[in-house]
């Protein structure tokens, strides 16, 4: 790994020792150990240097000022959670006196620093560079790490997403069949009927079964046109568009649906990220239901009781299925965790989650497997303040860089 700090130019040194020829000598010696190094004449130059990636910092300590500790101070709090730069500190020899421990008060806010005593062994100097650079190294690796891990994450909300279209799809497909086969049917009883007002009757009844047709494909389209940002969104519309692409599971499967929605105040969201949210919570419900049960859809004006009791929409999703047993219930929102086999990903609740989180909002879960009275109840909070709506447009803006 040693012979490698020269090949990786993250690794690289900055030494920052203004007076005679020490900076020239230290890199010298670090050369000599096959670690990357540049020489800055002044803080200013390392300063500029520091906006590429760089390995450590050596710095005399008389180059020290309170204002050049305070703009320190500030780069390293502006560090990534993975970075923990390291800086090298060349302090002067002598005994504790009160200049000394004036400068020892002035490094206290650079916090983890290493601290060499000139004059310095060549070996000393060498070891310790060494043991900082082992040290960012690690610190790299943990930043690669996180990079994968958020692209894993991606991938998998776009294929928790695919899940999803093509359950929609399926979905959709069953609630187009009915009505055009009813339809095909009413045609053939016009074309066959010899009585007007029959005809009449029948020319009415296929015209209604059309209208559904194209209220169920404008639903459709509002799952597939989003606008991207944010905008003002009516939760009623969102919850009725996902029940009415369900219908038809919901009737197959002899569940009642009831629903008590207040006047809500309008969120402002993504639309299709919560219709995502709902279309995963109902399809969950209806699996739990498989031989019928209720589904109460809930929606009110509350204020959190939690979190300084801000003013949002709650909406609970309330289900008489089999419930969540305990071990289940641990598990619930980790990736790839499903009780389905083959036909969940597991990927719902976890998807669901990030999104209610990026509305700065809360999910709350309640379910009993009590078979008297089994069920599930799912509450989601989506805050209406203004101060939410700021953290979402952030959230998004840092997504896209
Ligand atoms: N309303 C519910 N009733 C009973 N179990 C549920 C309900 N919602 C979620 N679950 C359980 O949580 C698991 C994870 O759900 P989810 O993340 O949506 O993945 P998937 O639906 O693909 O299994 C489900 O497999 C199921 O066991
Ligand atoms: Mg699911």
């Amino acid at each position: 790994m040693d012979s490698k700090f020269s090949d990786n130019h993250e690794l690289r040194v900055l030494v920052v020792a203004p007076s005679g020829r020490d900076a020239e000598l230290i890199c010298q010696v670090l050369r000599t150990a096959e670690i990357a190094c540049e020489p800055c004449a002044t803080v200013d130059q390392a300063y500029a240097q520091l906006a590429l990636p760089t390995g450590a910092m050596i710095l005399a300590e008389e180059s020290l000022t309170p204002e050049l500790v305070q703009s320190f101070k500030e780069l390293l709090c502006s560090q990534p959670p993975w970075s923990d730069f390291p800086l090298v500190l060349l302090t002067l020899s002598g005994n504790v006196s009160l200049s000394t421990q004036k400068r020892s008060e002035l490094r206290q806010p650079l916090g983890n620093i290493l601290l060499l005593e000139r004059p310095i062994r060549p070996e000393t100097l060498v070891s310790t560079v060494k043991i900082a650079l082992r040290a960012r190294a690690r610190q790299y690796q943990v930043r690669d790490q996180l990079e994968k891990q958020k692209l894993a994450e991606v991938a998998l909300r776009q294929s928790e997403k695919l899940a999803i279209a093509g359950r929609l799809a399926a979905s959709i497909a069953h609630e187009i069949n009915n009505p055009l086969e009813a339809v095909t049917n009413l045609l053939y009883l016009i074309q066959t009927s010899e009585s007007m007002k029959d005809m009449k009757k029948y020319a009415d009844m296929a015209s209604e079964e059309l209208v559904r047709v194209s209220e169920i494909a404008s639903h459709t389209l509002k799952f597939h046109r989003q606008p991207s940002g944010p905008t003002l969104i009516s939760m009623p519309e969102v919850l009725d568009s996902v029940l009415s692409l369900h219908r038809q599971r919901l009737k197959s499967c002899g569940i009642i649906v009831e629903k008590e929605y207040e006047d809500v105040l309008p969120v402002m969201g993504l639309s299709g990220e919560l219709r995502q949210v709902f279309a995963n919570l109902i399809g969950n419900s209806i699996d739990a239901m498989r031989f019928g049960g209720t589904l109460k859809v809930r929606m009110r004006n509350v204020l959190e009781p939690v979190n300084g009791r801000r003013p949002g929409v709650r909406v609970m999703i309330a289900d008489s299925g089999t419930g969540i047993s305990a071990e289940v219930r641990k598990r619930l929102f980790q990736p790839f965790f499903s009780t389905k086999g083959t036909t969940g990903t597991g990927l719902g609740l976890w998807v669901s989650s990030s999104i209610v989180q990026k509305h700065n909002g809360t999910v709350r879960v309640k379910s009993s497997t009590n078979p008297d009275n089994s069920g599930t109840v799912f509450s989601i909070f989506i805050p209406t303040e203004q101060k939410s709506l700021e953290l979402l447009k952030s959230e998004m803006t840092q997504n896209i860089a």
